[in-house]
Parts: C-alpha cells; structure tokens; sequence
C-alpha cells in the first residue's frame, strides 16, 4: 500500500508543476501514464468498470470548475486563466491501490474559489486528524461536514471516499456528512481513501455517464488521501514529496 500510494503523490506531484494554462487534460493523462509505467505499476482507473457504463477510458480524472469528480481526459479540455482542475489518480501495483487527488489552480483564480480550494483541503486535513484506532468513520464524517458549514461551502451529495486495499473500493464508505460517534470503528491495518467535495453554490449534482457536475454550475473542488490507521498518529499514503 505504501509503495502504490508513493506513486500517486509522485504522479500528482508531477502533474501539478505542470498546470497552466493551455494545458489540456490529455496531455496530463499521457504524463500520468508515463510516470505509473516507469514505475512499473499500472492505472486503476483506466478500464474501471461500474454499474452499467461503459469501462472508463482514462488513467486520470480531470475535473475542471463545476465538474466535481470523474471528469474526462480528453483533448479539447484545455485550461485557461482562473480554472480549477482536479486530478484525481489511481494507481495498482503488485496487487495493491493507491488513490488521491489534489485540485490545482490554472494562472490566477478569484477570492471566492481559494477559500473554496483552502476549506476542501482543511476538510482533509482535519478529517486525517480523526483516524486513530478507536475512533469511528462518522467522526470523520462529522468534521468534514462541520468545516463545509463553518465555511459557508456545501458538501457534494452522494459522493463518498471509500477503504482500499486489493481493490479500489471498498468498505467502509466513508461519507462527507454524518454523526461522530457513529459507524465502524477505525482499527490499526485498515487503509481509507478519504475525498472531500466542496461546491460553491450548491449540493445538488447532476450525474451524466461517469462524470458529476455542480447542478449550478458552480465550481467543486476535491482532494483526496490514502490514510493507514496505525496504533499511533495516521500516516498519508499519498503525502507529497514537496510537503
Ligand atoms: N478516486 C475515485 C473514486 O474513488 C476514482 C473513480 S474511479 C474512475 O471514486 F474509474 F471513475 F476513475
Ligand atoms: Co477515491
């Protein structure tokens, strides 16, 4: 687990230095797939299957402004001045996944989307601080609904991290609203992929194939960790190497 997460902050390190605009979203994809085969590991997005659509045919999301998660890689997403992308990247290797996301800004973006960016990665960073064996998901739950609130930010519906381990999803969902003191109880030896998504100006979402969309059209921000629950403090899988 330790060595495939390694590879999704190496990938989203990598991606992030490239972001500017007039970087398109397919261009991003084809580095991603360069790094993930130099390391000899594979993507576990591409291929995806759920539900009754089509496998996913990307290695990495891209999600620019009102796109909340699953957006596509294609050629035509180029990126302008004040765009927010998320690039959320998934990684297999030797039996194992990795998976986060980071949202990166494109050139300069307004006051309203950094406080956006800011509390989606606080969420995070406050929901990382519960996971201590003990402790149970709705307290992770809890206080990433709690800093969507405090922020005057809505928490996308539906969308939820998830435990991974020898495969990209699995139990427990960990949603991004709910009671602390409620749900399964974080044990040492699990791995959870923790994803907030924060919108602007609304919870709704609108679902058209894989990719969701802010009902507004408002922008949605999203960063995600792969978190190991230890005996002691919590340790990000996916951290950066920059941090
Ligand atoms: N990180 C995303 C998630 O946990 C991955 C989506 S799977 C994809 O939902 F195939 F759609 F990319
Ligand atoms: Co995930």
């Amino acid at each position: 687990m330790r060595i495939s997460n390694k590879i999704v902050a190496l990938v989203l390190d990598e991606l992030g230095d490239m972001i500017k605009p007039g970087i398109s979203a397919y261009e991003l994809n084809v580095r991603a797939e360069e790094i993930i085969a130099s390391q000899m590991a594979s993507a576990a997005f591409k291929g995806y299957q759920m539900d009754d659509l089509d496998p996913y045919e990307y290695s990495i999301c891209a999600s620019v402004n009102e796109e909340i998660v699953h957006g596509y890689s294609t050629k035509d997403k180029v990126l302008k001045d004040g765009d927010i992308i998320g690039i959320d990247v998934g990684v297999e290797k030797n039996g194992f996944f990795g998976d986060g996301a980071r949202t990166f800004v494109s050139g300069t973006v307004s006051d309203e989307i950094q406080h956006l960016l800011e509390n989606t990665q606080l969420a995070l960073i406050r929901a990382i601080e519960m996971c201590r064996a003990g402790n149970r998901v709705g307290d992770i739950s809890a206080v990433i609904e709690e800093t969507a609130d405090q922020a005057g930010l809505y928490v996308a519906d539906w969308l939820t991290g998830h435990g991974i381990g020898r495969t990209l999803h699995e139990d427990p969902i960990v949603s991004n609203v709910g009671k602390s003191g409620t749900g399964p109880l974080l044990k040492p030896g699990m791995t959870i992929a923790i994803e907030p998504m924060f919108n602007l100006g609304t919870s709704k979402t609108v679902e058209k194939e894989w990719v969701f969309y802010t009902m507004d059209g408002s922008p949605s921000a999203h960063f995600e960790h792969t978190v190991l629950i230890t005996e002691s403090e919590p340790e990000i899988l996916t951290r950066s190497s920059h941090e």
